[in-house]
């Protein structure tokens, strides 16, 4: 049960300090993410040189001063333009690698990572690149950091359903390295049923299914996308809130969202992180996480997204960290008894130092 927790029979004996320092060390999961949002600036410059393409920027601050968004396709844009320095094998690679170890010191013990085939495929850069790139540094961060990790095909929204039929028939000789299928990119007039056929599609291959909804778009893309698509987690979903039958019918559901607060006042979703609505969602009972969605991009990764956001809302204590991250395991697609192992880790880390000691 989500809340006997811990931390839930001593939350006001936890300090904020302590909350904090708990919440930076304590394992969790990553569950979105966008693995071309980990293209950091210095990587972008390297990948550059190395396949001697030419940046329309003179040097990384004056490309990081470029990162002012108004809205998410104001993002969008230069998240795409980004991408294009990533070529060969050993570039993606290279993403991922730097992605899973900076993300171990954040003790993500698991995550779920999306990817974008049709940025790469459309402009020439093929699945047999990109694929045994993501499976090789999934490989290494299982040996090396204890990590692991799974990957999630999302299709672009703003392209049509026969792409994305085209992209899951292409994905197939890869079937193995993934584990579901997503839904990203422009969500404004790309409503979740224009994919309906193509999440049944994944759904006949036993894959794992998750959309992104109710970021700019309305709550009916979040109801849309449990009906049409069958989605099992709404990724960010923070305008659920606006629509209290769906709020209900998200708890009774135990429907997981992946929010990302940082993300979020970086393209506008909401004026800054004290006006960020998780506390009230959490409040209305819904199984809310933390994630880092874009991290080179939004200026944070997970912890810096938890810390940020417990440190400017005094109602987010103890009880509310403990659950953002059980939450997180709870909600992964790992096995349940990997899961149970990690809420076991979670819970030594939260007794009270008095019990531990016994
Ligand atoms: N929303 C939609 N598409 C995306 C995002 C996002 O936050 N990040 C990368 N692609
Ligand atoms: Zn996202």
């Amino acid at each position: 049960m989500l809340s006997q927790g811990p931390a839930h029979k001593h939350p006001t004996t936890i300090s904020k300090d302590r909350t904090l320092d708990l919440l930076a060390a304590s394992p969790k999961a990553e569950l979105h993410l966008h693995i071309e949002g980990t293209l950091e600036p210095e990587l972008i410059f390297s990948l550059a040189r190395r396949n001697g393409l030419k940046l329309p920027y003179p040097d990384v601050e004056a490309l990081r001063r470029a990162y002012a968004f108004t809205d998410l396709q104001s993002f969008l844009d230069l998240y795409y333009a980004g991408a294009d320095v990533l070529r060969t094998e050993a570039d993606f690679f290279d993403l991922a690698w730097a992605y899973f170890e900076r993300a171990a010191r954040d003790h993500v013990v698991h995550a779920e990572v999306f990817f974008d085939p049709q940025t790469h495929t459309g402009r020439g850069v093929g699945f047999d690149v990109f694929m045994p790139a993501f499976a090789r540094a999934t490989r290494r961060a299982r040996h090396e950091l204890q990590m692991t990790s799974e990957w999630i095909l999302c299709f672009l929204r703003d392209r049509s359903e026969d792409d994305a039929l085209a992209t899951l028939a292409e994905a197939l000789p890869w079937r193995e390295h993934f584990c579901g299928v997503g839904l990203d990119s422009a969500e404004r007039g790309n409503p979740p049923a224009k994919f309906s056929r193509a999440f049944a599609r994944a759904a006949d291959l036993g894959l794992h299914r998750v959309a992104h909804a109710g970021e700019e778009g309305p709550p009916t893309y979040v109801r849309e996308s449990l009906d049409a698509l069958g989605a099992e987690r709404i990724d960010h979903g923070v305008r659920a809130i606006e629509d209290a039958a769906l709020v209900e019918r998200l708890v009774r559901e135990r429907v997981p969202l992946t929010v990302c607060p940082l993300s979020n006042v970086r393209l506008c979703v909401f004026e800054d992180l004290a006006h960020h609505n998780l506390p009230q969602l959490l409040r209305a009972g819904l199984k809310v996480t933390v994630n880092s969605d874009d991290p080179a991009y939004f200026g944070g990764y997970v912890n810096d997204n938890l810390l940020q956001l417990f440190a400017v809302h005094p109602e987010l204590g103890a009880a509310e960290a403990y659950t953002v991250l059980r939450n997180s395991l709870e909600a992964s697609f790992a096995p349940e008894d990997t899961r149970g192992a990690w809420i076991a880790q979670l819970d030594q880390l939260w007794q009270p130092a008095d019990s531990r000691a016994l």
